[in-house]
């Protein structure tokens, strides 16, 4: 049985006052929850503080983005290395608005993934079709085209202890999640494809769905046997909304 990843992700929202009360809310909110993991990935200017904050509980800290190179003269980029000491578990890569905005390419995240898993440090991989790729039944194509860029370059092993999210970019923050049905599928897809190369490792894969998760749909998402938890945005910007959804995971996933 897989242990769900329930993952928090502030994206651009934060200030000092906002990391110290989140962090306390959820504190109480998830004290104790068991049977799911929990991470927060709040922007990179507070993750130390974040880091502070958590000391103790069992919430992880996860980190938004990583540039490529370790150290040395890169302007303004952040290092996997340093990530990791502040005390980063998971790192978000292929975010859609990362590929939209900064038009990251399927090689430039595969180079990532490669040096997140060097440094020892876990890939939460974003994949999914726009809407248009969605109405013209491009969905399947496209995910395996953004899996294919890291299964053909590090192989399959690559995603033992890593993390895959399926994230519709059309049900990213549009308040219209992916039915169950419509993710289970895409996510059994996705299961389906790395199995081909090594069964094992497909079966362990964390696969968590992300887009417009709530605290009212997440329990029904949970239902589904390859959804494996979520990645949430606007909700995990509320203490209360973020546990509802957490400990929804941990009930359906329960052994
Ligand atoms: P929303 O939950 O706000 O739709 O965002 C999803 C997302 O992009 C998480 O990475």
């Amino acid at each position: 049985m897989r242990r769900p990843l329930v993952m928090g992700n502030w994206k651009l929202n934060g200030s000092k006052n906002m990391v110290n009360e989140l962090i306390a809310n959820l504190r109480n909110e998830l004290s104790p929850v068991y049977g799911c993991d929990i991470a927060i990935a709040p922007p990179v200017m507070y993750l130390d503080l974040a880091k502070h904050n958590l000391s103790g509980s069992c919430i992880a800290l996860g980190a938004q983005n990583v540039d490529l190179n370790l150290s040395g003269a890169y302007t303004g980029d952040i290092s996997a290395a340093m990530l990791k000491d502040i005390g980063t578990r998971y790192v978000i890569i292929g975010h859609s608005e990362r590929r939209t905005y900064h038009k990251e390419s399927d090689e430039f995240i595969a180079k990532k993934f490669a040096v997140l898993k060097e440094k020892g440090l876990i890939p939460v991989l974003c994949i999914g079709e726009s809407e248009a790729e969605n109405e013209a039944g491009q969905t399947e194509a496209v995910c395996a085209k953004q899996l294919d860029a890291v299964l053909d370059t590090l192989g399959a092993s690559a995603f033992e202890n890593a993390v895959i999210a399926y994230e519709p970019i059309w049900a990213i923050g549009t308040g219209k999640s992916a039915t169950p049905a419509q993710a289970q599928a895409v996510h059994k897809f996705i299961r389906d494809h790395i199995a081909k190369k090594d069964a094992d490792v497909a079966k362990k894969v964390i696969i968590q769905y992300g887009g417009s998760v709530n605290a009212s749909n997440a329990a029904e998402l949970f239902t589904q046997p390859d959804i494996d938890g979520a990645l949430v945005g606007g909700a995990s910007l509320k203490a209360d909304a973020f546990a509802v959804i957490v400990k929804a995971a941990a009930e359906a996933k329960r052994v």
